[in-house]
């Protein structure tokens, strides 16, 4: 709810549009969603090079780092991840309004804190990338040891194992990150981007 009182918004004289022409593609947001250790980080990351490679203006958010400075009041409650994702989704609209393509990599369990992020943003703008892992395979990479730690009872409400993670039913795309290589799924969101003109 909006504690804000006596603002008054400013328009630019330079619009989003304008940054778009400028730039020579359009902004959107990429939303990975998906399990801790799914790949979201690690797609993202070669997405986020695959994009600068092709010239084109985009900047990744990423759950943990974005845990260490903008979010570091919030933990992994169900109201604190839906703050999480609140603040993330108004951070990548302020990039597309930049004109960037924005790169969001949060587990974001929760469908409708992903459907309220959508809403904030123009018809076309949000494109949910689901990284569709088996918690099985997660907990057996397990690349940063918390599915030990959560199974052990050290993590509390860890996602996949104690706390619920809600699989999105219409994501624009879909990654097999389970049986498909980085390069696939990166050449997989390219064609995407090329094919609905987005680059
Ligand atoms: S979200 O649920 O609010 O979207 P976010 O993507 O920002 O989560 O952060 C997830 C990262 O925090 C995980 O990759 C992991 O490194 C770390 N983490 C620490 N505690 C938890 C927990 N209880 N559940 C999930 N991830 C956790």
């Amino acid at each position: 709810m909006s504690q804000s009182t006596n603002i008054t918004w400013h328009d630019s004289e330079v619009t989003k549009s304008d940054r778009q022409q400028q730039n020579g593609h359009k902004s959107v947001v990429i939303w990975f969603t998906g399990l801790s250790g799914s790949g979201k980080s690690t797609v993202s990351v070669a997405l986020e090079k695959a994009l600068f490679q092709l010239g084109k203006h985009s900047y990744r958010l990423d759950g943990d780092n974005v845990r260490h400075g903008l979010n570091n009041n919030l933990g992994f409650s169900p109201e604190d991840r839906k703050e999480n994702i609140r603040r993330i989704g108004e951070v990548s609209k302020l990039l597309v309004d930049a004109g960037t393509i924005a790169i969001t990599a949060f587990i974001s369990p929760y469908r409708a804190d992903r459907d309220d992020v959508r809403a904030i943003l123009e018809d076309g703008e949000f494109i949910e990338v689901y990284t569709a892992c088996s918690v099985e395979a997660c907990e057996q990479r397990d690349p940063k040891g918390l599915y030990k730690k959560a199974r052990a009872g050290e993590i509390k409400e860890f996602t996949g194992i104690s706390a619920p993670y809600e699989v999105p039913h219409q994501p624009e795309i879909t990654i097999d990150t389970e049986h498909q290589s980085v390069e696939a799924s990166v050449n997989t969101i390219i064609e995407y981007l090329k094919e609905k003109q987005y680059i």
